[in-house]
């Protein structure tokens, strides 16, 4: 083995400590403890998948057009489609996985050839039903899976593992959505699986029917040479004009294949974005890990004259994001709103969103996700406007999800509790303040004392999933007050998740707990908080977290450090005293914490983290 396998295994700490991950990971998959959805190698990469390595010089005005268009457009339909579909999540009579399912089974190629991909013959698939399910939903670009892990094309490939040809069906239907796109002026893009590819001996990830999870480097740069080189290059030369081109888990990916992508999908596509999955930095934009959330707006990759959002993802499925017998036709009608305030809080934070549905191996998207998607186009047919082309909350953290307009503010509430809407923070003046849902905008009461405003919203008023109230401000940007975090009285310092940016987006929040819902993977999670210290000192380091064995994490003031343990029994929320910290000087700073030790992959799915405590020590 050579070139980065073999670095791999040479073994300096951090390396060793990726290979402990990653054999823990392929533990936890044997003893299949792990969850299908949560789990991918978006964290456990060899740590080089931050974004930013692409300059801006990428950003071509091709490039800059549709990423225009993305930012104007938020919302878009994913579809993770293939053979597993055909499956519906069972093999052998029991529930497995759904677009993983051959790793989970695991399922050998034979037997996944033949009981899968050989029997795949859609027969109902309609692009035209798709993208009518789409446009109801107010969504303005499809993303589909053109090649999962799983290894098979979706399209007329010159690599015979494909729908045309092994599955013996006929029908190229990524050609069919293209075409179909194209004339009801759809954008497209697609998914491809680039590094995990599991019929193949060089793709990485089958380890029962070859050798090791990774690949030795000579098989994979074979791998990646002769199908993935050649699949991308056909993908976005044959299929008109791709909007995006959405990698995925990018394992073994080096600097050179990397750019090897991004020329490939410069020359025949100038104006395709390319995610950040390609991995090592590189692409267009940035994706968060799957259903990421912020706790706050994040404009990080901004240029000085191009809004670049980051983009995140949810199914309406349960269980996975491929069809399953179990998840695939769930009525989530419950479930509408929270979508919905997915939405608003995704691009009040200043990302975009890809709404994943997962049809049936017959090709037909199902009526309870189709009912899901609908309810969203309806709210968007009357509310569009605080979300398309909507810039971020002017709010660092706002207190419930909130979008911007030269001249406007929009709020959106779930729930208006006896008839008044507070917000503080804004100083701009507020001229009018009205319901977007009211076709006459007729005037709301309200009152403004310096940062404080309050809203009287009559019941009438109260849509029934999401309420949007307009604030016509002076400013054509709202001004806002300080949000630095301040020392509280009696001199403790709070460093909630909730009030943290992340430093890469690798990192998920859970808005209803206040927890973490993905932190403690690697060690460039970090979480950081901007805190003005009037009284500086030694204090005292109080964490509040559920226990994970042997996950260690540094928390970094500017001039000391200090070592914290998840101590406690896992999923349970305990409080924990940890040593104490010196901030030595006085004034507005960054405090961070790190993770130093990964949390183990078995229990990972239930580490939550709350934040810190600093209390001052007499
Ligand atoms: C994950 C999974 C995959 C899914 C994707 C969706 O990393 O590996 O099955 O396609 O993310 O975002």
């Amino acid at each position: 083995m050579t070139g980065m396998n073999l670095n791999f295994l040479k073994g300096n700490k951090t390396n060793l400590l990726i290979l402990a991950v990653l054999c823990l990971f392929q533990l936890a998959c044997k003893n299949k403890k792990v969850d299908e959805t949560s789990v991918d190698f978006i964290t456990d990469t060899s740590g080089q998948v931050d974004f930013g390595k692409t300059d801006e010089s990428a950003y071509t005005p091709a490039i800059r057009e549709n990423m225009k268009k993305l930012y104007e457009d938020k919302f878009g339909m994913f579809v993770h489609w293939g053979p597993y579909a055909q499956l519906e999540g069972m093999w052998k009579g029991k529930r497995v996985s759904a677009e993983w399912i051959m790793k989970r089974g695991p399922i050998p190629i034979a037997d996944y050839e033949r009981e899968a991909a050989g029997k795949f013959k859609p027969e109902k698939f309609n692009p035209h039903e798709w993208i009518d399910i789409a446009e109801n939903a107010g969504m303005r670009f499809i993303v589909l899976t053109a090649k999962h892990h799983d290894g098979f094309a979706m399209y007329d490939s010159q690599h015979p593992y494909n729908i045309v040809d092994f599955a013996d069906f006929g029908r190229d239907v990524f050609k069919e959505l293209s075409e179909a796109c194209a004339e009801r002026d759809m954008n497209l893009g697609f998914y491809y699986s680039q590094s995990q590819d599991w019929h193949e001996k060089g793709g990485v990830g089958n380890d029962w029917d070859f050798e090791g999870v990774l690949k030795p480097q000579e098989d994979f740069d074979d791998y990646f040479k002769n199908k993935v080189a050649v699949q991308v290059d056909e993908l976005t030369k044959n299929y008109g004009d791709i909007f995006m081109v959405w990698f995925d888990t990018p394992i073994q990916m080096d600097d050179e294949k990397c750019q090897w992508m991004m020329d490939i999908v410069k020359e025949n596509q100038p104006g395709a974005l390319v995610n950040s999955r390609l991995g090592n930095g590189y692409g267009h934009f940035d994706v968060s890990i799957d259903n990421g959330q912020t706790p706050s707006v994040s404009k990080a990759t901004w240029l000085p004259d191009l809004k670049v959002p980051w983009q995140t993802h949810e199914s309406v499925t349960k269980g996975g994001w491929g069809y399953t017998a179990y998840g695939g036709d769930l009525d989530r009608s419950e479930d509408y709103v929270d979508f919905i305030y997915s939405l608003c809080r995704i691009v009040g934070n200043g990302g975009v969103y890809l709404l994943n549905v997962a049809p049936r191996p017959d090709g037909t998207i199902p009526q309870s996700q189709a009912n899901s998607l609908r309810a969203i186009g309806e709210w968007l047919e009357v509310n569009g406007e605080s979300i398309y082309g909507a810039d971020p909350s002017p709010l660092k953290f706002p207190p419930y999800p909130i979008t911007s307009k030269p001249g406007k503010i929009y709020l959106h509430l779930q729930d208006i509790d006896e008839n008044e809407v507070a917000l503080d923070g804004i100083l701009s003046k507020v001229n009018k303040v009205y319901c977007l849902a009211d076709p006459s905008k007729k005037a709301l009461t309200f009152q403004q004392d310096d940062e404080k405003l309050r809203i009287a919203v009559p019941n009438e008023l109260h849509q029934p999933r999401v309420t949007v109230i307009v604030l016509e401000i002076e400013d054509q940007e709202a001004k806002v007050f300080d949000e630095t975090l301040q020392q509280q009285a009696d001199g403790s310092i709070q460093l909630p998740v909730s009030k943290c940016e992340f430093a890469i987006r690798r990192i998920s929040y859970d808005y209803d707990t206040q927890l973490t819902h993905r932190w403690g993977e690697n060690t460039k999670q970090g979480l950081i908080w901007t805190v003005d210290v009037q009284k500086p000192g030694v204090f005292k380091v109080i964490s509040e977290d559920t226990g994970n064995a042997g996950f260690e994490y540094a928390l970094n003031a500017p001039t000391d450090t200090l070592t914290l343990h998840a101590k406690g029994n896992i999923g349970e929320l305990t409080k924990k005293e940890q040593g104490s910290i010196t901030i030595e000087k006085a004034g507005v700073q960054t405090l961070t914490v790190y993770p130093t030790i990964p949390t183990s992959k078995a229990t990972k799915l239930s580490y939550k983290f709350k934040g810190l405590e600093l209390v001052p020590v007499e």
